[in-house]
């Protein structure tokens, strides 16, 4: 027997998709991202079909239940949203022992995962349809909470009367939400519902898979989201504006970004290879909702951003993402730069919910396998010969 440490054979098999690229792992009728089109269907309904038309609870009942409601429909589904709102003494008080300067996306995370921890009785069982609607009501009501505490301010309780957008808003700053503030937010949540099978999606389907609760799919996604590969981005590019300050500094800040090897936070995408078609809305939405100077470092900055990318990455085919005008929408909207991400993750529990209850609907263990790449040979040296 050999005493060497031998890499195992090379074969003669393709080398694997790096990052699962272009891997089918699980079979969705919830949504579906066409890249090379920069098109996104929820359901049958292209994006275009519902933003700015339909309400988050309307989206959320297509997702869950698989059609729109009708009027008695959507007045069962607010009125479950409404009652779903109130955290337990337990969480609040977990949420008021993290330090002030926690990430809230660390917050949410601990806050999801608490919810389940302590209403035991409502995420035991197996995922069903009354446990999407009450965990998706407790994000909102979860994030708010912290954001007040961490101001010194006491949670305000959630309301039943009011849209979960709304409600959201006003949990948040604790006043009536005016229109031009929560009727964006609102359109900016269903763009960001589900969006096929993206790496905290798939999070919550691996958990699931394994016949875990609800809770935990979703803690795990929220982990998942926090990276700014993925839904960390949109505070990333407020900083990148930030630093980038005016219009006329725009092309001397991006050159130096590009030449010292950095990102361009809010362009590229693993699935776009055409402009995300929720960019495209956003950008309009931000062109009305933000301060014309703002708009215009932004509208500047892409454009500068576009032809620089195309002139250094040539063939990688990188476009502006839904990440870019996020944050010139929720900047608006009042959220600082540091809630964008959990607020992309109230959208995204209705996406990540509805992806397990349909995971768990015809479930198989997602149980992939690794290439092993390491030797196979070696033996064991005592500690004492070490
Ligand atoms: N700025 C500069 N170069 C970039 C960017 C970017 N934003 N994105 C990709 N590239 C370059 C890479 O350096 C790489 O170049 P190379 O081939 O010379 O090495 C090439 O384009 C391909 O990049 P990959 O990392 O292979 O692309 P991948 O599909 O893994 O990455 C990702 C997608 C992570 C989104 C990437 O484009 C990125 O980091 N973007 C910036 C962060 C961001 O905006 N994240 C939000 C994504 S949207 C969402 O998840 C909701």
């Amino acid at each position: 027997m050999s005493h060497s440490a031998t890499a195992p054979a090379p074969t003669t098999e393709p080398p694997k998709p790096n990052g699962l690229e272009g891997v089918v792992a699980a079979s969705t009728e919830l949504s579906h991202v066409f890249g090379e089109e920069g098109r996104l269907v929820y359901r049958g309904y292209d994006i275009h079909e519902l933003a700015g038309k339909a309400s988050f609870e309307e989206v959320a009942h297509l997702l869950w239940v698989g059609t729109l409601p009708n009027r008695a429909e959507l007045a069962d589904l607010k009125e479950k949203f409404g009652a779903n709102r109130i955290l337990p003494d337990a969480v609040i008080d977990g949420l008021r022992a993290l330090p002030e300067n926690a990430n809230p996306m660390d917050a949410l995370r601990t806050g999801v995962s608490l919810v389940g921890a302590v209403e035991t009785g409502l995420f035991d069982d197996e995922p069903d349809l009354d446990e999407a609607i009450a965990l998706a009501a407790r994000f909102p009501a979860i994030l708010a909470t912290f954001f007040r505490l961490r101001q010194g301010k006491e949670p305000v309780p959630g309301r039943a009367d009011l849209n979960t957008a709304q409600n959201y808003l006003y949990q948040l700053f604790g006043t009536e939400p005016e229109e031009r503030h929560w009727k964006p937010l609102e359109t900016y949540l269903v763009l960001l519902m589900d969006h096929g099978l993206n790496a905290s999606t798939f999070t919550a389907r691996v958990i699931a898979s394994t016949d875990s609760d609800l809770s935990s799919a979703l803690t795990g996604a929220v982990g998942a989201l926090k990276g700014p590969a993925h839904g960390g981005a949109p505070a990333k590019v407020l900083d990148m504006l930030n630093a980038i300050g005016t219009v006329d500094n725009v092309d001397a800040w991006l050159t130096n970004a590009l030449d010292t090897g950095e990102r361009l936070m809010g362009f590229g995408h693993r699935v776009y290879k055409a402009e995300d078609p929720r960019a495209e809305i956003l950008r309009g939405m931000a062109e009305t909702a933000s301060t014309p100077e703002f708009f215009a470092l932004s509208k500047t900055t892409e454009d500068r951003a576009l032809a620089l990318l195309d002139e250094r990455k040539p063939g990688r085919r990188l476009y502006t993402n839904v990440e870019f005008y996020s944050a010139a929408v929720l900047a608006a909207v009042g959220l600082p730069g540091d809630m964008f991400p959990p607020t992309f993750a109230v959208a995204r529990a209705v996406g990540w919910s509805a992806h397990v209850l349909e995971q768990v609907a015809h479930n198989r263990l997602i149980r992939p396998q690794s290439e092993y790449i390491g030797v196979t040979d070696k033996t064991f040296t005592p500690i004492a010969d070490r």
